[in-house]
Formats: C-alpha cells, sequence, structure tokens
C-alpha cells in the first residue's frame, strides 16, 4: 500500500495579525510545521508533499536541510482547501493508493493517532475518513460534522451552517482518502460559499452521494486544536507545556510549581533534578543527574553536567557548557562559556566567550570585558584561580593556574602561572577638621 501524505500550508493566516508565516509561528520554540513533520517521520515509506504559497518558498531550503525527503507544491492563489490539494496532485501522489491530507495550522497531532487512524481506514476499507473531535466550547470556528441516524453525510463549515443540522462533533482537518477516489471527485467541488472558496471538506457530501465507504475516527481534542489566531497559538502553546510538565513529572523530576516552568520542544533532563518555580528553558538545553535549577532562572543552548547548582536569577545562553559540581549564582550571566568542574561564580558576574578550568572562583561582581566596541575576545582562566570581587577581566586575557587577582583590579595583560596580581591603590586618611 503506498501512501502520499499532503501537508497543506499555503493559507494566508491572515487571522494572525503577523508578517510571519503562519505554519513558522512557534510552540515550544520549534515552528509548528517542523512539530508534524516530525510526527509524519514515523510513518515510514510516505511521500510527504508540502503545499505552500510564494511567500512560503523563501523557507523550502531550511525546511528541506532539515527534513530532505519532503517535496513542495505551490498553490499559487489561495482558493481554499480543495485547491490547495489540487495543487499536489502530481503523478507521484497520483500513483500512490491512498492520501492522507493534514494542515500545518495544527502541530499537536500525535504520531500515535495519526497510524491508528491510517490503520482503520485500511482494516475497514474505507473510501474516506476524517479524524474527527468534540470541542470544549461550542462556540468554536471548527467544521461540523453532519449525520442521519448515526451516518456522516457531510461536513458544514463554520460560517456556512444555518441550522441544526449538525452535530458538536467536529473536524479536526485531517482526511484519509483512496487517493484515486480523490482526484475523480475533486473536480466536483465548487466554490458556492460565502468565502468564494473551494472547501476539502465538501469532499465528504459528495462521497456520500456516491454511496462510497465513509467514516470518521475520534480523536482527542487537544491533539486537534488549530491555529488561526494569536489566542489559539497561544491555547496550543498552553497545551504543550502541560504536556511537557506532565511528561517530565512521571520522570521523576521534581517541580514544586510545574505550572510556572516553561520548557522547549527539545529540553532534555536527567535524574534527581529539581526544577524550582519559573525557570524558563530556551531551545537546546540538556540539563544532567542530580542538578538544581534554583527560581527565575533562564537557560537557552545550554548543557549542565551533574550536580551543579544554578539560579536564582541566573542567565545562561548561546552555547555554555557547565561541567560537574559547578555552581552559579544569583545574577550571573554567562554566554558561550565553557565552566569546567567544580568552578564557583556565586554573585553577579558577567562571564562572555571565556573558559573557566576546574576549582576556579570567580568573585561577586567580577566582569568579562569581552568587547572592545568592534571584536569579541576570549578570557581563560586557569585551574584553581581565585579572582577577586568588582575585577574587569579585559579580554584578550589569559590568567594561568593557581592565580589570585585581587578585588578590583582590571587586567588587561596575560597573568603568569601561580601570580597573585592586584591594583594598588592607597586609601588616604585625612582628619576632617584639619
Ligand atoms: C479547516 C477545515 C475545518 C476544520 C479546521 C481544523 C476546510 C474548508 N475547513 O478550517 O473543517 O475544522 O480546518 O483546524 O478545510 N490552506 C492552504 N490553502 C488555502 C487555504 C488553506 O494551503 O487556500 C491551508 C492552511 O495553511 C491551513 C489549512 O489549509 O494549514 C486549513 O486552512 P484554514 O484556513 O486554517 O482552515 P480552517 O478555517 O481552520
Ligand atoms: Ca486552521
Amino acid at each position: 500500500m503506498s501512501l502520499s501524505i499532503i501537508v497543506l500550508a499555503a493559507g494566508k493566516g491572515s487571522r494572525m495579525l503577523s508578517s510571519k508565516p503562519k505554519v513558522l509561528n512557534e510552540v515550544g520554540n520549534y515552528p509548528m510545521l517542523f512539530h508534524i513533520l516530525d510526527s509524519l517521520n514515523s510513518i515510514k515509506d510516505a511521500k510527504v508533499r508540502i503545499v505552500i504559497s510564494t511567500s512560503l518558498s523563501q523557507y523550502k531550503k531550511v525546511i528541506k536541510s532539515k527534513y530532505k525527503k519532503v517535496t513542495f507544491s505551490i498553490q499559487l492563489k489561495q482558493n481554499g482547501t480543495a485547491d490547495a490539494v489540487k495543487s499536489a496532485l502530481d503523478e507521484s501522489i497520483q500513483n500512490s493508493n491512498t492520501t492522507l491530507v493534514l494542515c500545518g495550522d495544527t502541530p499537536l497531532i500525535s504520531k500515535k493517532t495519526l497510524k491508528k487512524s491510517i490503520k482503520k481506514f485500511y482494516k475497514d476499507n474505507l473510501d474516506l475518513c476524517v479524524i474527527s473531535m468534540i470541542p470544549d466550547s461550542h462556540v468554536n470556528s471548527y467544521g461540523k460534522l453532519k449525520f442521519i441516524n448515526k451516518r456522516l453525510i457531510g461536513i458544514s463549515e463554520n460560517n456556512e451552517i444555518s441550522s441544526n443540522e449538525h452535530s458538536n462533533i467536529c473536524n479536526s482537518g485531517i482526511m484519509i482518502v483512496k487517493t484515486k477516489k480523490l482526484i475523480e471527485n475533486l473536480k466536483l467541488i465548487k466554490n458556492n460559499n460565502r468565502k468564494k472558496e473551494f472547501f476539502l471538506t465538501d469532499l465528504v457530501e459528495i462521497f456520500n452521494e456516491r454511496k462510497l465507504s465513509i467514516d470518521h475516527i475520534p480523536c482527542e481534542f487537544t491533539e486537534t486544536l488549530g491555529v488561526n489566531c494569536m489566542k489559539d497559538l497561544a491555547r496550543v502553546n498552553f497545551e504543550f507545556q502541560r504536556m511537557r510538565r506532565n511528561y517530565y513529572l512521571s520522570k521523576g523530576v521534581v517541580m514544586e510549581a510545574p505550572e510556572t516552568v516553561f520548557f522547549s520542544h527539545d529540553t532534555q533532563i536527567g535524574k534527581n533534578v529539581i526544577i524550582q518555580p519559573n525557570v524558563y528553558f530556551g531551545p537546546a538545553v540538556k540539563i544532567r543527574n542530580g542538578v538544581i535549577l534554583r527560581s527565575f532562572s533562564y537557560l537557552d543552548n545550554v548543557t549542565v553536567s551533574n550536580d551543579s547548582v544554578i539560579g536564582p536569577y541566573a542567565r545562561i545562553r548561546d552555547g555554555v557548557e557547565i561541567k560537574e559540581n559547578s555552581k552559579i549564582g544569583n545574577f550571573v550571566e554567562i554566554k558561550k562559556s565553557k565552566i569546567d568542574k567544580n568552578v564557583k561564580i556565586s554573585h553577579l558576574s558577567y562571564i562572555g566567550d571565556s573558559i573557566i578550568n576546574s576549582d576556579s572562583n570567580i568573585g561577586a561582581g567580577a566582569i568579562t570585558c569581552n568587547y572592545d566596541g568592534i571584536r569579541k575576545n576570549q578570557t581563560i582562566i586557569g585551574k584553581n584561580c581565585f579572582v577577586g570581587s568588582n575585577t574587569s577581566l579585559v579580554a584578550p586575557l589569559n590568567i594561568k593556574k593557581g592565580s589570585i587577582i585581587g578585588a578590583g583590579t582590571v587586567v588587561n595583560k596575560d597573568v603568569p602561572i601561580e601570580t597573585v596580581v592586584y591594583r594598588k591603590s592607597e586609601l588616604i586618611k585625612k582628619n576632617k577638621k584639619k
């Protein structure tokens, strides 16, 4: 059985009121379209075609670099979902037995639901089936399924409903159909509706009239949440976070207030990790075992090794590696740096473009001056160094192992091994009355 998958992603997304193509809006810091393509990756031997508009075609390269096998069709004018499917029907899709159509703005659909639905479609030898759901509110913008004696006979789009003919069961936008019958009947769809668009959903009524075998497969509503406006996107992000939090809790992560912790799609958390309230994970964060993340910390592109403690109020970003048993305290920012094991940076520091070797201690208010106004320069601090409070480390700079820098020093020359450096500034005492 050969399967084609068509992802509809050419819509104008006008209800988003944003210049960004709708399907590239992010859920868990990851484009909606990528969520879908990742789920589709698990369906073996299927050809995946994405229908895009000309405005999305500039992103083809980026998409292709991540999903090598996908192909694209361009829908020149956004004349509706049926027209979008039509623009994808080239020879390679026409030769497949079955076609799965889904919308690029429904990012939470799971592999499990897709696989289960495809299985049922084959098992029941259907000509067409839609994945259905029951929204949690009667006021919604989804297409409503119409039944006669529990038999599916059509779908009415939200703006087109005139009577009580519809049920509370709605269309997820996902359809599985025999390709040959899809091609034969797609031509029969007309655009005599308020939007003057060709609705793919009209296929259900046509199939019913032609006595073809149709059905619907119910699915969890949250998986089928569609994104048409920013409010929908916020709802999808909310559900995504709920699912991620439950996932990490089920893996033994300790979170006192999980509803205040935000994860990205690719956050990795090890065993025996404690996450205090209000921690944010940007993309590419890996937390190993036994780490404590204290409140109000922001991590983005960071790996934290076993037993380190981060925060409260730490900002760590842009490619940072923190090795075992290090302590990064409050109001410390670290950017693009390697922090070796047993390092302490406990308060009020900025560490940028640096390498700090093991067992070193960086005092309160120590700053790497990494930018000279033109370029970013590196600071290297050797093993077992002590950098006093309120020092300015003017990069490029190499402080060799075992050295001590006195408080308040501006260091702008390399420091040899096991050297004490301090800036002499005499304390002048005068009696005010003299
Ligand atoms: C669609 C369904 C509706 C369903 C809902 C589920 C139709 C007519 N309606 O409504 O029954 O309940 O999805 O979320 O199918 N697109 C194109 N080209 C176009 C128009 C749309 O590629 O010319 C793409 C969009 O990018 C989007 C998808 O098709 O990914 C659905 O279009 P959208 O306008 O969002 O349809 P809905 O009103 O949500
Ligand atoms: Ca939609």
